[in-house]
């Protein structure tokens, strides 16, 4: 189904704490009512006042000289105007790294786009975590920009594969969701005028993620995470899908041409964001993950044993004892976004994992030892 690297891609993100995450850098390319009013409430106060602008125009013709590129300029806008950010991400059970995400990026980003399934990628059935959530003051102080929205499966839908749920999932974060914004808040109407350059091609330039895994005291031996990806929003029948642009396939175009701007468009920012992978406070999530994402093969009965997952929590080892899976251990690791400083008890478990409990907070302590 997928080219052999591409595989290789899937499998490690196969246990991501964060699912399908892209940012989508959508043109606002005409001051519409609706999007003054969205952008007056989201722009960073900086931006209010002219000389700050100038100021933010120097540092981002640095940061993109570093990389070979050139700032975006509207055409016939004021250079003013901007690009707004929508950042997509499909959501199971880690609202602790949904918090930390929202909290980090809220400067940055004009909206957030939260897909929710009622079903697994095995297709059972699951509780709506986030929608609960979202009732309560917890998520309150970013209710702004969030966007909610509940997976809908096609009307008798019949999955062939776990991995064809995940990519319907992954493509709703924009097929089901944008057709409804560009009605509601004319994002159609900024697209239009935006044409088929969008200051770009059909990929813009993504964040290389540090990777870790089960804290950020545990770094995945490797590469850098290839995730999120980004895009510019092309209209609702050009703009390149999530999963497409996850996978790193598909495109416009005929193939060679395809593969081509594929391979030009790669690159990116090193370093510019982290992913903790299987960065769960309970066991019974860890459990639950297994039980819930795509490789059923690794779905095995000693996998989901408590003390397994305690014993390889602790000691950085691979959760499914795979090849070539190897973690490197960061002590004090102060590369940790602010939030996560900030509040370091609430989010203990994702900073140490040395106690006798791994840092779980519903495992058994064990007879002698000291929680932590
Ligand atoms: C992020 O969290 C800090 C507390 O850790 C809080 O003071 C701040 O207001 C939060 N940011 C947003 C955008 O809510
Ligand atoms: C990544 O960036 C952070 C923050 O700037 C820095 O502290 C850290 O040393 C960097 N890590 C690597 C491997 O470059
Ligand atoms: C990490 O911090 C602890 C407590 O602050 C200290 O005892 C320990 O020596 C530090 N470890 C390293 C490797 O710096």
């Amino acid at each position: 189904m997928f080219p052999p690297l591409s595989r290789h891609v899937w499998s490690l993100s196969r246990t991501t704490a964060f699912l399908a995450i892209l940012w989508l850098i959508l043109r606002l390319a005409r001051d519409s009512p609706a999007t003054t009013t969205t952008t007056t409430t989201t722009s960073s106060p900086s931006s209010h006042s002219p000389h700050a602008a100038d100021a933010d125009a120097d540092a981002i013709a640095r940061q993109c000289r570093l990389h070979g590129w050139k700032p975006f300029l509207p055409a016939g806008g004021s250079p003013r105007q901007r690009r707004k950010v929508y950042d997509l991400v499909l959501v199971n059970t880690e609202l602790d790294q949904l918090e930390i995400r929202l909290n980090t990026t809220f400067a940055h980003v004009d909206y957030y786009v939260l897909v929710e399934s009622a079903r697994t990628f095995t297709y059972r059935p699951k509780p709506l975590h986030l929608r609960a959530a979202l009732a309560g003051p917890r998520f309150a102080p970013y209710a702004s920009k969030l966007v909610y929205h509940e997976l809908e499966f096609p009307p008798g839908y019949k999955p062939r594969s776990a991995w064809q749920i995940e990519a319907l999932q992954r493509n709703a974060l924009f097929t089901q969701v944008f057709p409804r914004l560009a009605r509601e808040r004319d994002v159609a109407g900024s697209s239009s005028s935006g044409g088929g350059g969008g200051g770009g091609g059909e990929r813009a330039p993504s964040p290389g993620t540090r990777f870790y895994y089960y804290s950020f005291q545990w770094l995945h031996r490797g590469p850098e995470w290839p995730h999120p990806q980004a895009t510019y929003y092309q209209g609702l029948q050009g703009t390149v899908l999530p999963e497409d642009l996850r996978m790193g396939i598909g495109g416009k175009g005929p193939w060679p041409l395809r593969e081509l701007r594929r391979w030009w468009e790669r690159g990116g920012v090193s370093n510019a964001s982290w992913h903790c992978s299987s960065c769960f406070a309970t066991v019974g999530e860890v459990v639950g993950k297994m039980g819930s994402f795509s490789h059923v093969g690794l779905n095995k009965a000693r996998f989901r044993e408590r003390g397994w997952i305690v014993e390889r929590v602790r000691n950085g080892r691979d959760l499914w004892d795979r090849k070539g899976e190897a973690y490197d251990r960061v002590d004090n690791n102060t590369d940790v976004p602010e939030f996560v400083r900030q509040n370091r008890d609430r989010f203990a478990y994702m900073l140490d994992r040395d106690g006798p409990s791994a840092g779980f907070v519903d495992s058994e302590p064990e007879k002698g030892g000291r929680e932590r």
